[in-house]
């Protein structure tokens, strides 16, 4: 059953995009929750940056650079069914957490911030950091390393809270949390949720307009195939118009080109609003190819393929008697495997010199995620890797 044929003419359809990677001819790669395969056309779209750069030179900024970060951000954009227009691209997640969070005042009673011991470190030293301005922090924690009770999260989140800014896929464990449960409870009590899709967008469907979220992030390096530099933050549109985000520049002004002294008048195009400094161009260009090719492969197909060949790699650990630390049910399990083994940081070094990339990670263990261009065979043999090295 595990043979590398492909189970269906989605999954035949989906190999065919193999082509379009060149690391795939050399390696197993498993590793698109950290950094996801590049796509060949990014050459190309490299090389268009500069050559637009160096026969246009300042003039790009008007023929097409200035629109590029909303271009893009719709492009992300439909591939979590937001509305154009609501997406604005940056340097990272951790920034577009601090751009939300600069939205907010912590000096009320309305000042607690409720998210859980599974979120992205790098969010949680920045709300941590929100202290200082007022803030308290509620920190849900984990029991078993996988998950995190539903029910402690939502009885956490109370008439104080203002918001709960949490993972929509864990990193570690790749477990799946209720975001629709957790919207609905906090905005029953008038909280704001802030829902970090790093690891589900890509690699499952999601809506943001049916959760009901205020904000998503996430950025496009991992499942996406974009490559480091571009990140996406969505506004819900109604709530867009009435946030002033302190972190702000020239480029969330009504009219930039003015260069009017004092305080700023913010534009109420959403895409622009929330962006501050000059955008990351050159990143997305490399975003661009990725996402046409995610947008071709399908977030249904996409998902489907990855439920079955997870649940490979969890028969696989099982039969040899591995830790596996994620969860069993395909509708809670994101993307990742994790898998623990006595030794793991030193059994993933060994793996990468043998072209096998995954990568290890404390309290969760090697992490391998397959994706819409792995084959069967790929997985068999990273297993058998895992076995020959852990001897
Ligand atoms: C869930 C999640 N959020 C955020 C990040 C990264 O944050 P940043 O873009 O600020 O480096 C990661 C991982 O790299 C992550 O797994």
């Amino acid at each position: 059953m595990t043979s590398g044929n492909p189970q269906s003419a989605d999954e035949t359809a989906l190999l065919e995009l193999r082509k379009e990677f060149p690391i795939l001819e050399r390696s197993v790669y498993l590793i698109s929750n950290s950094l996801g395969a590049m796509p060949r056309g990014v050459y190309n779209a490299t090389r268009e940056y500069c050559d637009v750069w160096a026969s246009r030179g300042v003039r790009a900024w008007e023929e097409q650079w200035w629109d590029m970060a909303r271009v893009v951000g719709d492009e992300i954009g439909q591939l979590m069914n937001a509305q154009p227009g609501t997406i604005s691209c940056h340097q990272n997640v951790t920034q577009c957490e601090a751009i939300v969070g600069s939205c907010l005042d912590f000096s009320g009673k309305r000042n607690k911030v409720v998210y859980t011991e599974m979120n992205f470190p790098s969010v949680m030293y920045f709300w941590e950091a929100q202290r200082t301005l007022g803030a308290r922090i509620e920190m849900i924690k984990t029991e078993d390393d996988v998950t995190v009770p539903l029910q402690k999260v939502l009885d956490a989140i109370d008439e104080e809270t203002l918001i709960v800014p949490i993972s929509h896929v864990f990193f570690r464990s790749a477990y799946i949390q209720d975001a629709r449960a957790i919207v609905e409870k906090a905005h029953k009590v008038g909280a704001l949720v802030l829902l970090d899709c790093f690891h589900s967008v890509g690699t499952m469907p999601v809506d943001v307009q049916a959760l009901g979220v205020d904000f998503a992030t996430g950025g496009v390096l991992k499942w996406l195939c974009g490559g480091p530099g571009t990140c996406y933050l969505y506004v819900r549109p109604d709530l867009a118009k009435t946030l002033k985000p302190k972190l702000t520049g020239w480029v969330a002004h009504e009219k930039p080109f003015r260069f009017d002294i004092g305080a700023t008048q913010y534009t109420n195009d959403t895409a622009y609003r929330f962006m501050n400094g000059t955008p990351n161009i050159a990143a997305l260009y490399c975003a661009r190819p990725g996402l046409k090719i995610i947008r071709e492969a399908g977030m249904e197909r996409i998902r489907a393929k990855s439920k079955r060949q997870t649940e490979i790699l969890i028969k696989l650990a099982d039969e040899r008697g591995w830790t596996v630390k994620t969860p069993r049910d395909r509708e809670q399990r994101g993307g990742t495997v994790s898998i623990d083994l006595p030794n793991g940081k030193e059994i993933c070094a060994e793996l990468l010199k043998r072209d096998v990339v995954v990568d290890f990670r404390y309290k969760a263990g090697l992490r391998m995620s397959p994706h819409f261009y792995t084959t069967d065979e790929e997985l068999h043999a990273a297993v058998t890797a895992v076995e020959e090295v852990s001897e």
